[in-house]
């Protein structure tokens, strides 16, 4: 019986890499073996162990470029595609950022400082965050990077600061539009319950208040109403609200030169997906923000947009080992790996739903069979796929997950005292560390006995 997995048939879309399940390079040697970058994942897993983070660097650098160039392309003003380092923050993404022109977003002074040490200029930085310490926002401030206003409390800091100064300081201010997108409730922010960002029915009474400030230059809007969202219809609505919002604040003597529409654009991780491509994505927003600035003859303000899982997801997979299997007859199969919801929590989380192969059996030759993928950690709920068909699989066989580029690594944990995986990067047959793997010794590292503890044993 051959059954060919169709998502590994499916024709790679190479201009809008969030459209495929797998990385670009993705490929099935004559040995029935899967390969990504040139690298056979066999050999990378004899060299480096799993779990195992891989991510593809032609899969990455084709995601930003396919923003920078849709927004050459479909907006006429000046534009800047900005990483939300959120979705996976080392030293290599800021370094890989930086290389391909894009800035950077950041919500905490680990952020910022991988951003900065990766190479990633101060300018093209925007630091976000709904309860930024103190610490922080001076962080951002001492660096120049621009701060995106959240809320009162950021904005009295800032006045101080800029008093104390006794200095201009530019600032954006983010807000929420109450636009309602089809997204899990957890990633859903730009509706009027959230926690993040001034309610739009505020504006008016903020704009005053930045207004009676000495030294804060309000420069700049920002709205970001979800993620993993396929529609395009809360994107052209939201360029248009914010068009408005420029001209209110206008009226209040600001001269907004910047809009940042925030990220949200979905990926396809299983074959049930349809997202837009990039290059409709921009299109929609662009074309939004033209529309309207020409509809009341402002300049086109500077055009920002801030994705996340879009730039990194499709080019992560990861890579477990199955250990123990056990069969509930008539229930299920349960094979465990040695990964799970510490190396990503998504599952668990949201009910995220990926794709999987076996590496020495992509396509699933032969026969076939429904299995529960678990993860080792002590809890029922860390199972990766409730039912995943593979090819007849046993202890030791390689599973590949896709589409684990974006919030796994950056949302992982040590739950259980389980070390995290290492991450390479490959790259035309080449494979490299970005990530060294962590051991159980690392994870004493903070721990501290207090001395009478000690004497006491
Ligand atoms: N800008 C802001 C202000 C954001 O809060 C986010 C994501 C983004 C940009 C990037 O959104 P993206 O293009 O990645 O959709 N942990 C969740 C996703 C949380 C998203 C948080 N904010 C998940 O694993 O699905």
């Amino acid at each position: 019986m051959e059954d060919k997995k169709s998502f590994l048939k499916e024709k790679i879309d190479i201009k809008s890499p969030n459209k495929n399940i797998v990385p670009l390079t993705t490929s099935v040697g004559s040995d029935g073996k899967l390969s990504i970058g040139g690298c056979s994942i066999e050999e990378l897993v004899k060299k480096y162990d799993t779990p195992l983070y891989i991510l593809d660097e032609m899969t990455l650098r084709s995601s930003c470029r396919a923003y920078k160039k849709a927004l050459e392309k479909y907006y006429p003003g000046e534009s800047l595609t900005i990483y939300a380092s959120k979705a996976n923050s080392s030293l290599f993404m800021s370094n890989l950022i930086a290389s391909e022109g894009l800035g950077l977003d950041a919500v905490s002074e680990g952020e910022l400082l991988t951003a900065l040490q990766g190479g990633v200029p101060n300018e093209k930085i925007v630091f976000h965050g709904n309860n930024k310490s103190d610490k922080e926002i001076k962080f951002a401030v001492e660096n120049n990077i621009k701060v995106i206003v959240d809320n009162d409390y950021d904005l009295e800091r800032l006045e101080e600061i800029s008093n104390s100064l006794n200095c201009d300081l530019e600032i954006m201010v983010r807000f929420t539009p109450g636009i309602e997108c089809h997204t899990h409730e957890y990633i859903r922010t730009g509706s009027f319950d959230s926690k993040f960002g001034f309610g739009i029915e505020y504006l008016n009474i903020l704009f005053t208040k930045i207004s009676n400030t000495k030294h804060l230059k309000l420069k700049g809007l920002h709205a970001h109403i979800g993620s993993q969202i396929f529609e395009l219809e809360p994107h052209k609505d939201l360029g248009e609200i914010m068009v408005n919002v420029i001209l209110e604040a206008k009226k209040h003597g600001h001269d907004i030169k910047k809009l940042n529409v925030g990220g949200g654009l979905g990926i396809k991780y299983t074959e049930n997906d349809d997202p837009p491509s990039i290059d409709e994505w921009v299109k929609t927003i662009s074309t939004s923000v033209v529309k309207a600035c020409r509809k009341f003859s402002l300049d086109l303000p500077i055009l920002m947009c801030e994705p996340g899982r879009s730039i990194v997801s499709t080019a992560g997979i990861t890579i477990y080992k199955i250990g123990a299997s056990k069969e509930i007859p008539g229930i299920r199969t349960y094979l465990s790996v040695d990964g799970g919801m510490s190396d990503n929590p998504r599952p668990i989380t949201y009910q995220s739903n990926y794709s999987a192969c076996l590496v020495s059996n992509p396509y699933n030759l032969n026969s076939k069979k429904k299995y529960t993928i678990a993860g080792k950690h002590c809890e029922s709920g860390d199972v990766l796929f409730k039912e995943l068909e593979l090819a007849n699989c046993r202890t030791g066989d390689l599973i590949c997950v896709f589409g684990t580029g974006a919030y796994n690594n950056s949302m992982s944990s040590n739950y259980n005292r389980i070390p995290r995986p290492a991450a390479l990067l490959v790259c035309d047959g080449e494979a490299e560390i970005i990530q060294k793997r962590e051991s159980p010794l690392d994870l004493l590292k903070y721990d501290v006995l207090p001395d009478r503890f000690i004497k006491q044993n």
